[in-house]
């Protein structure tokens, strides 16, 4: 069957938040340390301890905002033991993340000058599990007060004397489970007691994040809603995409199509989450004043062999790519809702952009995604309507066609789209509608790959790239294109 999709080009309906394609980083394995963090005295290119490979890569996709320090370890951070000379800084054991002793080299000062290198938002957890008011109000004291205070007093002794400009702060993390194994209404009032403090210094205007629902737990979005939403600017919500299940997630390489389907089938549940999730807060607030940020998603595989369990790292394939293209296509379509959302996690852990090995660094296919999706960030939302067949797999049924379309502010229209078939091509015709200018150009660029599992290694690189994509016709208004079986591709519609 061909594949039906109607695009009104006219009909823009709503704006694709550039923080929608954000990052979350984690003291976790290899994530803060070796993937940003290699000290100044590394043989590793690095600036001021950080290094550049990195850096540039992130900057080219153009990284909105990033989340840190975690993640559990947010609700065991004791933000004062990562500040001051790094000889004397504390020692302490990450008990959540592979017992390892963390000696707190990067820390306040080494992440927000890490999100002046990458030009992003940073986007602080503060900790409500084992920490306290004091603790937290301190935390933002230190960061944004430019005055005279004891906090600002000890940040310039830091070498720091203006202030940082710190937007987005999330009061807590998974405080259902990692974060203190909290009842929805003990958390919703100690949200309300600590955001209290969490002051908002000269023009520097916080964002408050509460700690939001796990999966489908509507009972604690309900409970949050209804007591703290006038107290809050976001809820969090995390869903994490498994094949298997917490014991046996599923292999990262060398799965079988079976487990190809069932990732695509739960990666898509994300719609079903989001939609019921902004049910209960449209009722509670009507007017949408509330963001929903998914801070944490992505795929969550068994480690890779060899590696320690602890540190949660994975390969990343063409699938991942699929998983991140059509769970973008789903944030996109709750845009109204849907202001931020950080995979988990940017470098070394889970599905990563980037994965590195001593001094070798290299770009995973969900990298090439967000590379490709950039020019969504911050474009119109465009009705499209789309007719596709059923990818079938032994009676199970997804759509085979995942679309969505943007226009940008000089007027480009790109037009996204996922084959989640993991063997068959997907023929589309592309209706546009409502184009000013009787001549469009088009062109496209595309990632696919030759097996189910294809990724990147250090030895090979670019095994899986993005590259030209030429297999489209126009016909009037219509584009006919030719898609290849597990593929993403972009196309960039420029009307003259
Ligand atoms: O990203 C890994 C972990 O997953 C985070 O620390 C936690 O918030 C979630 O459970």
């Amino acid at each position: 069957m061909v594949n039906q999709i109607t695009i009104h080009a006219d009909q823009p309906t709503g704006t694709i938040n550039r923080n929608i394609y954000g990052h979350f980083s984690e003291h976790l394995g290899r994530c803060i340390y070796e993937g940003f963090w290699v000290g100044e005295d590394s043989p590793i290119p690095n600036t001021a301890g950080i290094r550049n490979d990195v850096v540039k890569a992130l900057k080219h996709i153009k990284i909105p905002v990033l989340r840190w320090p975690g993640g559990c370890f947010a609700d065991e951070y004791h933000w004062k033991d990562g500040i001051g000379p790094r000889e004397n800084r504390k020692q302490m054991v990450n008990t959540h993340w592979g017992g390892l002793v963390e000696n707190n080299h990067f820390g306040t000062h080494e992440f927000l000058l890490l999100c002046e290198m990458l030009e992003c938002e940073p986007y602080i957890s503060g900790n409500v599990g084992s920490g306290t008011v004091q603790e937290m109000s301190e935390w933002v004291e230190y960061m944004t007060f430019d005055g005279v205070s004891p906090m600002a007093e000890l940040r310039s002794e830091n070498g720091q004397d203006k202030p940082w400009k710190v937007k987005y702060f999330g009061v807590g993390n998974e405080n259902w489970g990692c974060g203190g194994n909290m009842r929805p209404e003990y958390y919703a009032d100690l949200y309300r007691q600590f955001q209290t403090y969490v002051r908002n210094y000269g023009d520097n205007k916080i964002h408050k994040i509460a700690c939001g629902p796990n999966v489908d737990d509507y009972q604690w979005m309900e409970v949050l809603m209804a007591n703290a939403h006038r107290h809050m600017d976001a809820i969090s919500l995390h869903y994490y995409t498994l094949p298997g299940d917490w014991a046996n997630k599923g292999a990262a390489t060398g799965f079988e199509e079976s487990d190809w389907f069932i990732t695509l089938k739960k990666a898509l549940w994300m719609d079903e989450l989001i939609t019921k999730h902004t049910t209960i807060m449209d009722r509670h607030d009507p007017e949408k004043r509330v963001g929903l940020i998914v801070d944490e998603w992505g795929t969550w595989f068994d480690v890779e062999p060899g590696t320690n369990p602890g540190f949660l790292y994975q390969q990343n394939t063409i699938r991942d790519a699929l998983v991140a293209g059509l769970t973008f296509h789903i944030f996109h379509e709750h845009c109204d809702r849907v202001e931020m959302a950080n995979i988990a996690q940017v470098v070394n852990v889970l599905q990563s952009v980037i994965l590195t090995e001593g001094e070798k660094m290299i770009l995973t296919p969900t990298y090439h995604v967000f590379d490709m999706y950039k020019v969504h960030q911050d474009a119109e939302l465009l009705y499209s309507h789309t007719v596709t067949a059923d990818y079938e797999l032994d009676g199970n049924k997804i759509p085979q066609v995942s679309v969505s379309a943007s226009r940008d502010k000089q007027g480009v229209i790109h037009i996204s789209l996922c084959n989640l078939s993991h063997q068959d091509g997907a023929d589309l015709n592309i209706d546009l509608r409502g184009l000013t200018g009787s001549n469009v150009k088009i062109s496209g660029t595309e990632l696919k790959a030759a097996t189910m599992d294809a990724h990147n290694t250090f030895d090979q690189p670019d095994n899986v790239a993005p590259s030209e994509f030429t297999a489209f016709k126009q016909i009037g208004t219509d584009i006919q294109v030719k898609l290849a079986p597990m593929s993403v591709t972009v196309l960039e519609l420029i009307a003259e």
